[in-house]
């Protein structure tokens, strides 16, 4: 069963400067809280218990945020702000670790989760959330995550979140080449391939791995033997590749919608779909929608 999780949390963000200069990407807020607090609840309530989050010394205030802050608490206890102590108390649920090692180099995806493998090992399966992209769940009775790690439980094979983008966008994802028909949303399906990054007119599908994985130990072996690749980084996508033709790999077709908090007009999309029905904001902020579209 699935309980660790890889959150690959070192990168500089250059994609979201100048928001991004003092403080980490992930720490942007989306409506009330950081990008990062939503991937972490995702990973909770598919049932992962150990978030280890694969970080850099200049990106402490991630730690921190999932750390207790005592003299906050005591403060809020003091003061009788009993609500806003529970919602901060409820940021890591009880029974949930939050452990970080240091991505010393970057070398890239592939190196990044290699980093994690002496806290997870080769003999235990995890999942890899990357957290520039949230998968929205709203409306499902259990996320897309759960869903995946399912697949992964029953057939033992590992899986791949994809998602269809538009055809111009293929170079920049990885991309799966399904084996026959592609998978219905909400299933799984086996790969012939994939490949990162491809050229537009290269690119065996319109099939995107929108990161998030579920993966054997297995493939730390297979992440020390990768060579750098695209962008002369150590792929991820490149070791599931050699797991492919070793063990095959699955496609698991996601059914929610993402936002690519990687880039500004992504995060304010998120913003958009989060805020719109926020229970403390929500009638307010659409309100505000109303106003700025002229409707009011
Ligand atoms: C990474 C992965 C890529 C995946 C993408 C999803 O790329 O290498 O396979 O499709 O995340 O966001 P990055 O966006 O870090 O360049």
């Amino acid at each position: 069963m699935i309980r660790k999780a890889v959150l690959p949390v070192a990168g500089f963000g250059t994609r979201c400067l100048p928001a991004s200069k003092a403080i980490p990407k992930e720490m942007i807020t989306i409506v009330d809280r950081p990008v990062i607090q939503y991937v972490v609840q995702e990973a909770v309530e598919a049932g992962i218990r150990d978030i280890v989050l694969v970080t850099h010394g200049s990106k402490i205030a991630i730690e921190n945020h999932f750390d207790k802050h005592f003299e906050l608490e005591a403060s809020l206890e003091a003061k009788g702000k009993h609500e806003l102590l529970e919602e901060l108390r409820s940021i890591v649920p009880e029974d949930v670790n939050i452990i970080s090692v240091r991505q010393s180099e970057p070398l890239g995806l592939g190196h990044a989760v290699l980093c994690a493998r002496p806290v997870i090992g080769d003999d235990e399966p995890f999942a890899v959330l990357l957290p520039d992209v949230l998968v929205d769940g709203h409306g499902l009775e259990r996320n897309d995550l759960a869903g995946m790690i399912e697949a992964f439980d029953a057939t033992g094979r590992s899986q791949l979140m994809v998602e269809e983008v538009p055809h111009e966008l293929v170079y920049k994802y990885g991309i799966v080449a399904p084996e026959g028909e592609p998978p219905a949303a909400g299933e799984a399906g086996a790969l012939a391939g994939l490949v990162e990054k491809p050229k537009v007119e290269e690119a065996p599908s319109d099939l995107a791995v929108i990161g998030r994985y579920a993966l054997p130990g297995a493939i730390f072996p297979l992440l020390a033997e990768t060579p750098p690749g695209a962008g002369n980084e150590i792929q991820l996508t490149d070791a599931i590749e050699t797991l492919r033709q070793q063990s095959g790999v699955d496609a698991w077709r996601m059914r929610g919608r993402t936002y690519d908090c990687g880039h500004q007009l992504g995060y304010l999309e998120a913003i958009l779909a989060y805020g719109r029905r926020h229970a403390r904001y929500g009638e307010g902020f659409r309100e505000l929608l109303a106003r700025y579209s002229g409707e009011e």
